[in-house]
């Protein structure tokens, strides 16, 4: 049993550097993948179709610190397109979309940056020129091809919430990073994590700490890939 403590509380800066340092023993053959995601204190995954309205600053820390940590962010074309996602300012950081067409006019200036890789099946259409892209599966994305196309990196998947269903109940997600707002939004927006039933099996709590704003920040690991944190 333990109880959070208020005191003695090392600095946001540092707390953050230990919410996401990376575990050394890391799963070999396949891309290491940490799933980040934003709650409400009711369950919400978005405020009027966004997940930008349920954040604070230090929620935009542990974002930034996981990105600076990480190779790739794999994410879905509906949250790029609601979110209108843009070229990311982590140098080398490579945004990776998965759709199962080659539409990218949702958002056409992240697709020109160069900085998105368009992650879709052998069934999809041609990719305009200059886009670059990663072909797995037949007639839907294999995330867990994707992941083994990525071969010792470090992946931040940022959702939404049916690409990290997707993720979940393939087994595929070594960390699952959680923020709890303390925002009580109502409406209709669902759960984080979306889709088929997951292994129930309990993850394990690596470590967590409350702002000052009384966000709650949790990081939880699978029992054999989690090994840094607390
Ligand atoms: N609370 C949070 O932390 C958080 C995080 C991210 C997003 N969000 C919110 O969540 C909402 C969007 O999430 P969402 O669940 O609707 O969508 P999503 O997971 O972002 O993207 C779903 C799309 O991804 C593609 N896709 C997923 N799996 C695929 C597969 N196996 N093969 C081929 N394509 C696949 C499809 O794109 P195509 O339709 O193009 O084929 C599908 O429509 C937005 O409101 C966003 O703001 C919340």
């Amino acid at each position: 049993m333990r109880v959070l403590d208020p005191d003695g509380c090392p600095p946001l800066e540092e707390l953050v550097a230990q919410h996401v340092a990376l575990p050394e023993a890391r799963s070999g053959g396949r891309a290491f993948l940490r799933l980040n995601m934003i709650v409400s204190a009711d369950g919400g995954s978005a405020v009027a179709g966004v997940s930008t309205g349920l954040g604070n600053t230090s929620d935009h820390a542990v974002f930034g610190a996981l990105r600076e940590g990480a190779d790739c962010v794999l994410v879905g074309m509906a949250t790029v397109v609601a979110e209108q996602y843009r070229a990311p300012t982590t140098e080398g950081l490579q945004i990776y979309v998965v759709t199962s067409k080659n539409d990218i006019s949702g958002d056409p200036e992240l697709f020109a940056s160069g900085r998105a890789t368009l992650v879709l099946p052998e069934s999809a259409g041609p990719v305009p020129a200059g886009v670059p892209e990663l072909r797995v599966g037949k007639s839907r994305v294999d995330l867990a091809q994707a992941l083994e196309a990525l071969p010792g990196k470090v992946v931040m998947a940022e959702g939404g919430p049916t690409v990290a269903g997707a993720l979940v109940s393939a087994g595929l997600v070594d960390e699952y990073f959680l923020t709890v707002a303390p925002r009580v939004v109502g409406g209709d927006s669902g759960r984080v994590v979306r889709g088929p039933d997951a292994d129930p099996t309990p993850w394990s709590l690596q470590h967590g700490f409350v702002d000052d704003d009384g966000f709650l920040f949790l990081r939880y690991g699978r029992s054999s890939a989690a090994t840094g944190g607390a």
